[in-house]
């Protein structure tokens, strides 16, 4: 037996969805960090990615204006971190002073990584689609690097890191840290 769903909250059946750190700089070169639950690969030649942002968020202006940012992909252990950056935003807020997360230099964006993250994809923008409520924006991957010996043949090894999971709400989850099958 099925019950009726909500369309209002349609994009809650998505979930969990892997939630990642997105960074972005300002026209003076400082760093903001916005929490993304919305994004996706899109293309695999030319490499790209998108990531959903709502015209509200500073980091949307950000981007439009400099055409650069960075997905970092996020451990568990980080979850209250990624929760702040989730709430509060970069035009009130420095983030990066209150998180004490590590900004490293990238190897192409002259937007920073974060150090405690595990993979970082260094994106230039190409497109931006405003659709709806929100804006795709589609970022060329132009380099990648990730923590050491986590990455098997380029497949994260989840007995090593576990990323972080948004459920909805206040939500948050992860992987138990085991494959559940392997063919
Ligand atoms: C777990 C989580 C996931 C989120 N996912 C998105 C998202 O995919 N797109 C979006 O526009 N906002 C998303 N948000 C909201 C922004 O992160 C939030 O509005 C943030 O304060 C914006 O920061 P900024 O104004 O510094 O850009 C999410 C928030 C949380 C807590």
């Amino acid at each position: 037996m099925k019950v009726e769903g909500s369309i209002k909250k349609f994009y809650q059946y998505s979930f969990p969805m892997q939630t990642i750190l997105v960074t972005c700089n300002n026209e003076q070169g400082n760093t903001n960090i916005i929490t993304i639950a919305w994004h996706t690969p899109i293309s695999i030649k030319p490499p790209l990615y998108g990531v959903s942002i709502a015209p509200s968020r500073y980091s949307h202006d950000l981007i439009m204006k400099n055409k650069e940012f960075v997905v970092n992909f996020v451990p568990y252990i980080l979850v209250e971190k990624a929760h702040f950056c989730g709430k509060h935003s970069g035009r009130s807020t420095d983030k990066i002073e209150e998180t004490k997360l590590t900004l490293i230099p990238a190897k192409k964006t002259k937007v920073p990584i974060i150090k405690e993250c595990y993979a970082h994809l260094e994106c230039k923008m190409v497109q931006s689609l405003t659709i709806g409520d929100h804006t795709l924006f589609v970022g060329e991957v132009i380099a990648v690097q990730a923590t050491e010996n986590i990455f098997k043949n380029n497949l994260l090894m989840i007995n090593k890191t576990q990323p972080l999971y948004y459920v909805g709400g206040d939500s948050y989850t992860t992987t138990d840290g085991t494959t559940k099958k392997e063919f």
